[in-house]
């Protein structure tokens, strides 16, 4: 990437690889399972609908261990970017956890939900969250003992794809870390930044499944890779 002096609008895709360096299980790991299950066993509507409580525990689990763990250099190198960058600059995470938003990162959008958030199936309303679901506390906002986890599962629509659209739409530099790019439609991110012009970058541990989308793709660890990168910026 050799005009980084024509860059002013960022969006930065990040994928559950950012969060591998403190310890968050990835979901295609190696044996192919996500903390022992199919993803399709834990995270579609129909599971939670077949076993409600195995759906709940599972999420109850990954939300306790979020207080286990802590953000590593790539969370602290993106705030930073957040924080020091004068042009427009989004963050846009697939991770449920919370890490970004403890590193401290303001411009960021969580478009498959958080694990620190329950949402009612009764009144649609999303709370904040840190304790646990699969014992049907009652909803904060209407009393209904219909709390689900405010997890984007699959077949479901991700939040906040205007606002996405909008600024791939208008930035100048697209950067992909940490994703395998097996999930619509952030997959799909890199074509619609190139489409509208953007260069395009990738920092992942292993080419994923659209690494030749990018203009540039590199291989390593993001908790080495990214704030090598940050700090090339300014
Ligand atoms: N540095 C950089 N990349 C890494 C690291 C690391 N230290 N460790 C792992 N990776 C890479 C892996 O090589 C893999 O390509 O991160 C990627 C993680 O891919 P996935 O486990 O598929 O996670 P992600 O792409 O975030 O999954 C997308 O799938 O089930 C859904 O909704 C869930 O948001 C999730 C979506």
């Amino acid at each position: 990437m050799g005009q980084m002096d024509n860059i002013r609008n960022i969006v930065i895709l990040t994928g559950a690889g950012v969060s591998a360096e403190s310890g968050v299980a990835t979901f295609r790991g190696p044996d192919g399972l996500w903390e022992g299950h199919r993803v399709e066993d834990v995270a579609t509507p129909e599971a939670f609908m077949r076993d409600p409580h195995l759906v709940q525990k599972f999420y109850d689990e990954r939300r306790a261990k979020l207080k286990t763990v802590q953000p590593n250099a790539v969370h602290m190198a993106l705030a930073r970017l957040d924080a020091e960058w004068k042009g427009e600059f989004l963050l846009v995470t697939q991770n449920v956890d919370d890490l970004h938003d403890r590193a401290g990162s303001q411009r960021l959008l969580h478009m498959h939900g958080e694990l620190n958030s329950a949402l009612c199936l009764a009144c649609d309303i999303r709370s904040a969250w840190n304790g646990t679901l699969a014992d049907g506390p009652p909803c904060p906002a209407c009393g209904a003992q219909a709390l689900r986890p405010d997890i984007v599962w699959f077949g479901e629509m991700p939040y906040h794809m205007e606002r996405i659209e909008a600024a791939l739409a208008a930035c100048d530099l697209f950067v992909s870390i940490g994703t395998s790019g097996a999930v619509y439609p952030a997959a799909g991110f890199v074509q619609t930044a190139r489409a509208c012009g953007a260069q395009t970058l990738e920092i992942n541990l292993d080419p994923s499944e659209g690494s030749h989308l990018f203009d540039e793709s590199r291989q390593g660890e993001a908790g080495t890779l990214v704030p090598e990168w940050v700090e090339s910026l300014f």
